[in-house]
């Protein structure tokens, strides 16, 4: 199954959520434990009302999840990637998460749907910042405007430059793996779904079930993407 899909594919892109970060430390949205969305309201939180109504609570919020992608960094899958990549193995990835680890692993396509924690920008004049503001709780920019992420908020559109990539390189595929992702929030849930109608083999690696579990031709739910993609090295190399 994914051991000969990963050998015989000619073109095998990566799409990654939340759920490939949690090994390094860092919480995911949705799961049943500890998901950020089960203790915060996201729509509070994590749109522009919230920036505009709400900036202590923004700021705050968006403060802890820069000093958590400080503090951490890629785990052994996310530097398996970066070594299939180099390998020709894998093609690109296409991640949902924003803390830049599939880049700090070494892998270099990366379509960022959601966009990056590692810079703000003011929310006024758009003039980009470093997010070590943020560590030093320096939140506003010398217009006076609020610094905020480059991270699409709740009701923001994607990035075009990072959309585009992401739609040539799944209708490319011919193996479309998932890992980590509940694959509940749009347009970012289509890209399966379009690999899969473009006529991509698809496997969903999740600890939980997904709502595209059904649509996939492997479904792996029994163990950690670590150990997944160690073992899935070891068999290949
Ligand atoms: P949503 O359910 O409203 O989906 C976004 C909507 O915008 C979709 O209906 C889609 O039609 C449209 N859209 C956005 N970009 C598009 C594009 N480039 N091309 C075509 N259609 C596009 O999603 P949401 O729950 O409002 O969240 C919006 C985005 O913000 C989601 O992708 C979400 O994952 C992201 N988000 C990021 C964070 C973060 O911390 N990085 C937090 C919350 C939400
Ligand atoms: N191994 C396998 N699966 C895991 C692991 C792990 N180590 N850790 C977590 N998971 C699974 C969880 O069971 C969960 O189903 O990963 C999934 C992560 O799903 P979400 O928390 O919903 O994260 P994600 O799919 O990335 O969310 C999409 O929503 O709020 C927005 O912008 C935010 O990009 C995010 C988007």
């Amino acid at each position: 199954m994914l051991q000969d899909w990963l050998m015989s594919s000619q073109y095998t892109v990566v799409f990654t959520g939340a759920g490939m970060s949690t090994e390094s430390g860092l919480p995911d949205f949705r799961s049943s434990n500890n998901g950020l969305w089960r203790k915060n309201n996201s729509s509070q939180i994590a749109s522009t009302k919230a920036l505009n109504e709400n900036v202590k609570e923004f700021t705050a919020f968006y403060r802890e999840r820069v000093l958590g992608v400080k503090e951490f960094g890629p785990h052994k899958g996310h530097y398996i990637l970066a070594k299939w990549e180099q390998q020709g193995i894998i093609r690109s990835i296409i991640t949902q998460n924003v803390d830049g680890f599939h880049q700090e692993a070494g892998s270099t396509r990366v379509a960022e749907l959601h966009g990056t924690l590692q810079k703000l920008h003011c929310q006024k004049c758009g003039r980009e910042y470093s997010s070590e503001n943020y560590v030093n709780k320096d939140y506003y920019c010398e217009c006076g405007g609020v610094l905020r992420p480059n991270i699409v908020l709740f009701g923001e559109v994607l990035p075009q430059d990072a959309f585009q990539l992401a739609m040539e390189e799944t209708e490319k595929a011919d193996l479309f793996i998932v890992l980590g992702s509940s694959l509940t929030v749009t347009p970012a849930n289509q890209f399966p779904l379009i690999a899969k109608g473009s006529g991509a083999k698809l496997v969903i690696v999740n600890m939980e079930p997904t709502p595209y579990d059904k649509f996939a031709d492997q479904v792996i739910h029994d163990k950690k993407i670590g150990e997944i993609l160690t073992e899935l090295d070891q068999k290949i190399q």
